[in-house]
């Protein structure tokens, strides 16, 4: 009875999104849950949903047997609800292709990077003609623009895509592969979309992409520089804070740097990854920079903003590297003192040129390693929070913390250097509200502060 008349009303279905991976994804996630709830359809909890969205990430590890383990499990509510199905996107789709309706009939969408602007209306068309597979993997040749949902608040913080793929080919990186070739989108689209989100109440954006600082420097850009880009978002009117991520060490502009002290909206944050601290490392990853000119950005960047607060990220047991090549990476961390940092053992991935070289490293030995520098980034990142008692910050609201103590009410929320702070406050509300605070104490992974004044 309830697929019959779900069948006549095509367009109220109850939906949910599974996200793996990075900020682009959470993004794409994001725009497609707008997307989807202003057509008509309600976002619903797993148990409850009749088509499933899961966005998918191959840039590490064994994504595939997470990919299908989860499908493994939403198969339960398809057999449950035989019109229930599920559409698969992001970079394993785009690996693994077709072939996952063969081992999966109730996938019906399989979509990659350049197709989700495509996915509402395929959805609507999938729902509507239960014998239709949809299939979005072609390339595209520009970015392909995306509605905007209308009207409706938006949280605090918000994400803007402002270009797709990657032209760098680091030689143990998939990336290029499954998300094409950097392809820029048009600054007055993006410059648009941050004025629509700052009226619908966001107060800080950050801008996505795989490799922001080459932004504008593809076929498709129209003249503008990211350093440019970022002058013309950091003049609307109301941002109270623009980020960006990610950044590739080679391509930071010298303007870019400067802008860390020239617009008081630009947070003094700047996720850098420097991948290792070895030049045969480095060149063996085409990563086209060496640790001196990593370590002359950052003494730049110090310049321009004293206190900016770096992090990054690193990979250990790159094929070839010995335990002076790590010892070289131990080194550059502690002279950059990083704030925090991502790290990850090096794993092969199909098709990229490391996966091919001689001399891998044994897993226990780059377990050794990781491990080894884990620790140095824990003591780097409690030094560096440690510095933090005693002075006070702004703090953007995200939410309640999920530590309460049952007394007091926890928020937490992040500083400019992208710290999170956590406070008591009796305010009914503070989600998406800055406040002063004064830090009184360091944890681990965060800071504990008293507030001070009046939230805006
Ligand atoms: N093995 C390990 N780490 C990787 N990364 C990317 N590809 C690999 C790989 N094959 C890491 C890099 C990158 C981050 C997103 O993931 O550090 O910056
Ligand atoms: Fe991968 Fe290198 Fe492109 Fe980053 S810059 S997405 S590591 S190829």
């Amino acid at each position: 009875m309830r697929n019959a008349k779900q069948r006549r009303r095509p367009f109220s279905v109850r939906f949910h999104i599974l996200t793996f991976g990075c900020q682009m994804n959470v993004a794409d996630g994001d725009w497609l849950t707008q997307s989807l709830v202003s057509r008509g359809w309600t976002e619903t909890a797993e148990s409850d949903a009749q088509v499933y969205v899961v966005t998918t990430c191959s840039v590490r590890e064994k994504p595939e047997q997470k990919v299908y383990s989860l499908l493994g499990r939403l198969k339960a509510y398809v057999d449950r609800d035989p019109d229930v199905f599920v559409a698969v996107g992001g970079c394993v789709a785009q690996q693994i292709g077709e072939e996952f309706w063969n081992r999966f009939p109730f996938v019906r969408l399989v979509f990659g990077t350049d197709g989700t602007a495509m996915v509402p209306q395929a959805l609507e068309r999938l729902v509507a003609d239960p014998a239709l597979r949809v299939s979005l993997l072609d390339f595209l040749d520009h970015y392909p623009e995306r509605e905007q949902p209308e009207g409706g608040a938006v949280q605090a913080q918000a994400f803007v895509n402002i270009m797709q793929g990657c032209d760098n080919f680091c030689t143990y990186c998939i990336v290029p592969f499954t998300r094409g070739r950097q392809k820029s989108r048009a600054a007055g689209a993006v410059v648009a979309e941050c004025e629509a989100l700052m009226q619908r109440g966001a107060r800080e954006l950050t801008l996505l992409g795989q490799n922001v600082n080459s932004y504008g420097q593809d076929k498709h850009g129209d003249g503008t520089s990211f350093a440019d880009l970022l002058g013309r978002i950091a003049a609307i009117p109301g941002l109270l804070r623009l980020k960006f991520t990610t950044s590739h060490p080679k391509d930071i502009a010298p303007e870019v740097v400067t802008a860390f002290g020239a617009l008081p909206s630009l947070c003094p944050q700047l996720h850098l990854p420097v991948q290792s601290g070895s030049d045969a490392v480095l060149k063996a990853m085409g990563r086209k920079y060496t640790r001196a000119r990593y370590l002359q950005t950052v003494r730049d960047l110090r310049q321009a903003c004293p206190h900016i607060a770096l992090t990054t990220d690193i990979i250990v047991g790159f094929p070839g590297e010995t335990v002076r090549d790590f010892e070289d990476t131990l080194e550059l961390m502690r002279e950059v003192g990083f704030e925090s940092s991502f790290s990850f053992k090096y794993s092969d991935r199909p098709g990229v040129r490391a996966e091919k070289m001689d001399f891998k490293v044994p897993e226990e030995e780059k377990a050794r390693r990781l491990a080894i520098l884990q620790e140095l980034q824990d003591r780097m990142t409690l030094e560096s929070l440690a510095a933090q008692v005693g002075s006070e910050t702004d703090v953007l609201v995200e939410g309640q913390s999920r530590m309460q103590d049952g007394e007091h009410v926890f928020w937490r929320g992040r500083d400019g250097g992208g710290r999170i702070v956590n406070f008591s406050s009796p305010a009914p509300d503070l989600t998406g509200r800055m406040v002063r605070v004064r830090i009184v104490d360091a944890k681990k992974h965060s800071l504990t502060g008293e507030i001070r004044g009046e939230p805006w």
